[in-house]
């Protein structure tokens, strides 16, 4: 499967373009995830072109759906079947929202990391510039604690990174903006 069936899909699920960027934000920040767990194994179960897809992917049918937690995930598993995608990729998709239990590193990768984008992205927006650039990794561990800043973040399913990762906080935080920040004119950000 490659990054352009990824991106057909979500073209084909009507995602819409903000949807679209929060895929794309999802797919740089485990491009780099990939690096940091699996660049050294010489011989990965997976390649980063997976582990970007199902960033890219995650909440495919997130709005087609509209956003039945029940139904999320179904149409998008049923496109990758039809595309004969691995089921490790599936099973990673439906894992971060409960459907599958989480087994792999990319599953439990793409749980943690889906929040914290979208606490970074709420970080920019309330810049002067609305630019990911002036986000440090202070803010945006500061607006972490502030339970009231972009208050349906949940903040446990970030932790997860420190329980199932292994990755203390703050060096995922560290890791997920700066991915986030190598791709802003591709974010819009
Ligand atoms: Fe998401």
């Amino acid at each position: 499967m490659t990054r352009e069936d990824a991106l057909k899909i979500l073209d084909e699920l009507k995602n819409s373009p903000n949807m679209k960027k929060h895929g794309l934000g999802l797919g740089f920040t485990m491009a780099e995830l990939f690096d940091y767990f699996e660049k050294k194994n010489k011989k990965p179960e997976l390649t980063k072109n997976d582990w970007e897809i199902v960033g890219l992917l995650h909440d495919a049918d997130y709005e087609i759906t509209n956003k039945s937690l029940e139904l999320h995930t179904e149409e998008t598993t049923k496109k990758l079947k039809e595309i004969g995608a691995e089921q490790i990729i599936i099973d990673a998709i439906r894992g971060h929202c409960d459907k599958e239990p989480r087994k792999t590193l990319m599953a439990k990768s793409v749980y943690a990391a889906d929040e914290l984008t979208g606490l970074i992205v709420a970080c920019a927006l309330v810049q002067p510039e609305k630019k990911l650039a002036t986000v440090t990794k202070e803010s945006v561990l500061k607006k972490l604690k502030d339970k009231s800043f972009a208050a349906n973040v949940n903040r446990d399913q970030i932790k997860t990174c420190e329980t199932e990762l292994n990755i203390s906080l703050e060096k995922f935080v560290e890791m997920v903006l700066k991915s986030m920040q190598e791709k802003s004119d591709e974010l819009g950000l």
